[in-house]
């Protein structure tokens, strides 16, 4: 999971992209606007904010392994798409649909406070902000190539 847990996130991120793009598409051509807040929330909070976390998880490594970031992995992919549901009810006059959403709005803002709190805890445990490995590689190659000396 450890390794994996960034891409998994970047993997999840492109499906809500297209879903939430394809759904602005459908807005602009049909001239219904009236789902633009879920299209705006699929857009940031499944694009912008998971690729976000997958883009964090891949530079600082640090943060995949421990139990904050398996929870907020969990407790927010399990909240998002139950949110977006609930978001299409009411704003379609589903008045049902209110107290679920507002539910697994506090869990998915649940999952983000423990995203946060790895992020506080967490970052400051290794000091390199590049993948695993990816800094010895990066002098290596620099110094074999001498592509300090070409420039
Ligand atoms: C082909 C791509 C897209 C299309 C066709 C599209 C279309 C639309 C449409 C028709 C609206 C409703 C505008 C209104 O009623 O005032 C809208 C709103 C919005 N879109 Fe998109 N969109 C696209 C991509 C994106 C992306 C990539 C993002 C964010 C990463 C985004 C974020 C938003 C936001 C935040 C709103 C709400 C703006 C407001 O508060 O008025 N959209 N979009
Ligand atoms: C648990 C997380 C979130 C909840 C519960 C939430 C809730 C809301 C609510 C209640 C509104 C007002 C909707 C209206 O007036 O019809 C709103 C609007 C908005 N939010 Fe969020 N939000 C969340 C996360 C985010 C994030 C992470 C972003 C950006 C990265 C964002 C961007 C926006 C934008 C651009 C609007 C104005 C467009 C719209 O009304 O949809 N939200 N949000």
């Amino acid at each position: 999971m450890t390794s994996t847990l960034p891409a998994l996130w970047i993997r999840i991120a492109v499906i809500y992209f297209v879903i939430a793009v394809a759904l602005g598409v459908f807005m602009g051509a049909s001239h219904d606007h009236s789902l633009f807040s879920l299209h705006a929330h699929l857009n940031l909070l499944g694009w912008v904010s998971m690729v976000l976390f997958g883009l964090i998880g891949k530079a600082y490594p640090v943060l995949n392994g421990n139990w904050l970031a398996k929870l907020h992995f969990w407790i927010y992919n399990a909240s998002l798409p139950v949110m977006a549901f609930a978001l299409y009810g009411v704003l379609k006059g589903n008045a049902a649909m209110e107290p679920v959403l507002g539910m697994v709005s506090a869990t998915t803002a649940l999952a983000i406070v423990l995203f946060a709190a790895n992020v506080l805890f967490n970052l400051h445990k290794r000091s390199a902000a590049l993948p695993q490995g990816a800094a010895q590689t990066l002098s290596t190659n620099t110094s074999e190539s001498g592509l300090l000396a070409q420039s």
